[in-house]
């Protein structure tokens, strides 16, 4: 049963000196342990533990094949061959399982992953600007078309620059605490017992000082437009708000006169509202201005005859303007004497109701998505 002859050089240790019958059958344990243990592994870690436990360096076909040397030289050549087939079916099994593993992994993740290229597209919900903003932006251009720079000031401000400085005495109706609203002095609020800022902070009630940080900033010739949000002490109604915007418009040069300021603002009109708009011009009172006018346009809504909307007049009021006062071109650092000007302001919000043919000044405010989403020109 035993040549003996190689024992100690093929090193086959623990399995012990085999005969060929042994042998023959444990190579068929190793063909029969591959078939059941790929038949059960599930992913690649597990065909390569079996890959190591068959086929490794001390794995159990490694150590049948030391054997082959103590094995009776007859029988020898063919279980040589019977152990080359079965490492070789065994790699072979091996190797196709890996590939099955690997290509049903990839098949799941391509489908777990799978995008339709073919599906319709998600409409992408994109903003737009609120139809305040959209008037603001038509006066910004016109104005720009016109030639004017674009300017814009704090919404804080003090009472010299938001007062003072225009010419509003003290005892203008606009100064009144019921109109303004003041900045809190710090900690007052908190304790309980609010009084205005001892540094004469308020929230500014008009765009009118920025006409003065401009004069103040550029020498003339000066043609600027100032757009901006403003505050009052207002009780909320369809027409009125706390909060509401405006702008400013100012021209100052050497020789400026009532008649540019007429020929320009009737341009405007004509811009804004179309060629036939009838437009007149009526007598005002701004302290900021002498001589002051009020500018009125034919009815938007009804052309002429009157109806609400112009409290059956026929007219109606879009802005406010006058020859810029010599106290305020000082406040502005310029000569009276020198330069002339002339200014306007206008209330956006009412431009915005008028054009849009929105009835109540609180739909603006509101944030309301309804509401504003019919508005979507605004871009
Ligand atoms: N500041 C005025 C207001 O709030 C609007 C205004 C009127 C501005 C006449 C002007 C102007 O520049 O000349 O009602």
């Amino acid at each position: 049963m035993l040549s003996g002859d190689n024992s100690g050089r093929d090193g086959a240790g623990e399995q012990g000196l085999m005969d060929a019958s042994e042998l023959r059958s444990g190579l068929e344990a190793v063909r029969a342990a591959a078939s059941s243990g790929l038949a059960v592994a599930g992913d690649e870690a597990g065909v390569d533990a079996l890959r190591t436990e068959l086929l490794g360096r001390s794995g159990r076909l490694t150590g049948l094949m030391r054997q082959l040397g103590g094995i009776d030289p007859a029988e020898r050549p063919a279980l040589g061959v019977l152990a080359n087939e079965v490492r070789n079916e065994v790699e072979a099994a091996i190797g196709q399982r890996l590939n099955a593993l690997r290509s049903s992994g990839l098949s799941d993740r391509l489908e777990a992953e799978r995008i339709d290229m073919t599906a319709p597209g998600r409409p992408v919900r994109v903003g737009h600007l609120h139809p305040t903003m959209t008037v603001e932006r038509d006066l910004r251009e016109i104005f720009h078309a016109f030639g004017f720079e674009i300017f814009e000031g704090p919404e804080i401000e003090d009472d010299w620059w938001n007062f003072e400085a225009l010419n509003i005495p003290p005892d203008h109706p606009s100064r009144d605490l019921w109109d303004t609203l003041y900045v809190a002095e710090p900690g007052s609020w908190e304790a309980g017992s609010p009084r205005p800022a001892e540094d004469g902070s308020i929230l500014r009630t008009h765009t009118s000082p920025v006409q003065i940080r401009v004069m103040q900033a550029l020498q003339p010739p000066i043609r600027a437009i100032m757009p901006g949000r403003c505050f009052r002490y207002e009780a909320v109604d369809a027409s009125h708000s706390f909060e509401f915007f405006q702008v400013e418009g100012l021209v100052v040069d050497r020789d400026t006169s009532l008649a540019d300021l007429k020929g320009m603002l009737e341009e405007y009109a004509r811009a804004i509202y179309g060629e036939g708009t009838a437009t007149r011009f009526r007598p005002g009172y701004y302290p900021f201005t002498e001589p002051s006018v009020a500018f009125d346009v034919a009815c938007l809504v009804c052309g002429g005859p009157g109806c609400p909307a112009c409290g059956r007049t026929g007219w109606i009021t879009i802005l406010g303007a006058g020859m810029v006062h010599p106290v305020v071109l000082r406040s502005g650092g310029l000569d009276p004497d020198e330069y002339q000007g002339y200014a306007f302001g206008m209330g956006i919000d009412r431009m915005t109701m008028l054009r849009y043919g929105i009835p109540d000044l609180r739909l603006l405010m509101s944030g309301d998505l309804r509401f504003l989403e019919q508005f979507p020109e605004g871009r």
